[in-house]
């Protein structure tokens, strides 16, 4: 692997699709190995904008405009960072030879629908899962939650971050959970999955990394990662998530296949539910996930960083290096240009850090920062993180 000098003729160009704040310590990453970084979002200033050498504004769901800028940057790479891209854009691209798509195109095409990698993952590979059924209307979603059993959870099949998804205990919700996840659903066409719940112990991220290793693919696996959900969106995340050998083991077996499946290079982040030793696949991200975040604290190499390496073709080290946790600041008001009060009290939580993101709207529910402590155990870790976060302030300008 040689990597060029950028702004140069020789430089080494990588493409961000989709630039919130995991694309920006990616960026970050990418920036320190001397890659030239393009930045792509559908908004401006955009967090992963604000650190690339170059950036653009388009709508990333059209394919002629993606397929344009994609055909004026000549990336070498092109690292997607959302699920809602134009993905068959990426997919001629890749069979053209024109870019590498990470990890690859066919991957962020099953992934972007929940639908794909369900049939991927339970029935061609025959991986654990929840009881799940797929409807396209009110009368599909009640037969097909009849079949799955209450309680479950609904979700539109074109989602992330729980937009549209909602939970519910019998027949008598059916009807308004098909109703709000028509409504919020990403792309028209209304197909949700319904999943009988899994009544699990704890839920993991399993961040692992597939890389270049003496030539040929190597897979590794960082240590698990525990985190809490609120509405399907991380509240908090910590690592190392306790597991018996067991269900380390099954964990580890599940993602090997989810992503030997996948293929490609770079960091994917597997959800798993845990009861014992018994392990479901919930869903796979082929690309750094949220909860991983709390890696900038606790590895010697965050999961930015192991996906920088990956890509690059670079070696990678998935070493532990102490616990830790993240703990998610949101906006809770709507505004533009907000300011954050209570950092220095915060940096002041023992082994506190602190990413903000410096996106340029916020939102009630919008993610704007991170707090990172470590400690002693996960606990002491929890604590800080948790306590740092609170001590921000977002407040109007
Ligand atoms: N079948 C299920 N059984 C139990 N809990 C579930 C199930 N499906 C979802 N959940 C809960 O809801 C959370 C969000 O679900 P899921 O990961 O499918 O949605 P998402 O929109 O992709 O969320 P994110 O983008 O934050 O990963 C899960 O992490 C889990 O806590
Ligand atoms: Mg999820």
């Amino acid at each position: 692997m040689r990597i060029g000098t950028p702004l140069s003729d020789t430089a080494t160009r990588v493409m961000l699709l989709g630039s919130g704040e995991l694309g920006k310590e990616v960026a970050i990453e990418l920036q320190r190995l001397g890659a030239e970084v393009i930045a792509v979002d559908r908004y401006a200033n955009a967090p992963a904008m604000q650190v690339a050498h170059r950036s653009h504004v388009i709508p990333m769901t059209d394919a002629q405009v993606l397929n344009g800028v994609i055909l004026a940057e000549a990336p070498h790479i092109i690292v997607p960072e959302i699920e809602a891209i134009a993905t068959e854009v990426l997919a001629g691209i890749e069979e053209a030879g024109f870019a590498r798509v990470i990890p690859t195109a066919r991957a962020t095409q099953l992934t972007m629908n929940r639908e794909g990698i369900r049939r991927l993952a339970a029935e061609e590979l025959g991986l654990p899962t929840s009881p799940y059924a797929f409807a396209a209307s009110a009368q599909e979603l009640a037969a097909g939650a009849q079949t799955v059993g209450f309680p479950c959870f609904v979700k539109p099949v074109m989602s992330s971050s729980g937009k549209g998804q909602s939970y519910v205990e019998g027949p008598e919700g059916v009807a308004d959970a098909w109703a709000y996840a028509e409504a919020s659903g990403r792309v028209a066409g209304g197909v949700v999955i319904v999943e009988g719940r899994i009544d699990f112990d704890y839920e993991i991220t399993l961040l692992t990394v597939r890389s270049l290793r003496d030539g040929a693919i190597a897979t590794s696996f960082c240590a698990p990662i525990g985190h809490r959900q609120q509405k399907g969106d991380y509240v908090e995340s910590w690592q190392p998530q306790a597991m018996s050998p067991g269900a380390l083991k099954a964990a580890q077996d599940i993602a090997a296949k989810v992503t030997d499946a996948l293929g490609g290079l770079g960091v994917f982040g597997v959800e798993l539910f845990v009861k014992g030793d018994e392990v479901w696949f919930s869903e796979v991200s082929p690309r750094p996930h949220d909860t991983g975040l709390v890696t900038l604290a606790t590895q010697v190499m965050s999961e930015f960083a192991l996906h920088a390496r990956a890509i690059l073709g670079l070696p990678v080290d998935v070493t532990l290096r102490e616990p830790g946790a993240s703990a998610v600041i949101y906006g809770g008001i709507e505004a533009q240009g907000v300011v954050f009060e209570g950092v220095a009290e915060a940096l002041s939580v023992p082994t506190a850090d602190l990413r903000l993101f410096g996106k340029p709207e916020s939102y009630a529910t919008r993610r704007m920062g991170v707090a990172l402590a470590r400690g002693a155990d996960t606990a002491e870790a929890r604590a800080r993180a948790g306590e740092a976060a609170g001590k921000v302030r977002v407040v109007a300008p």
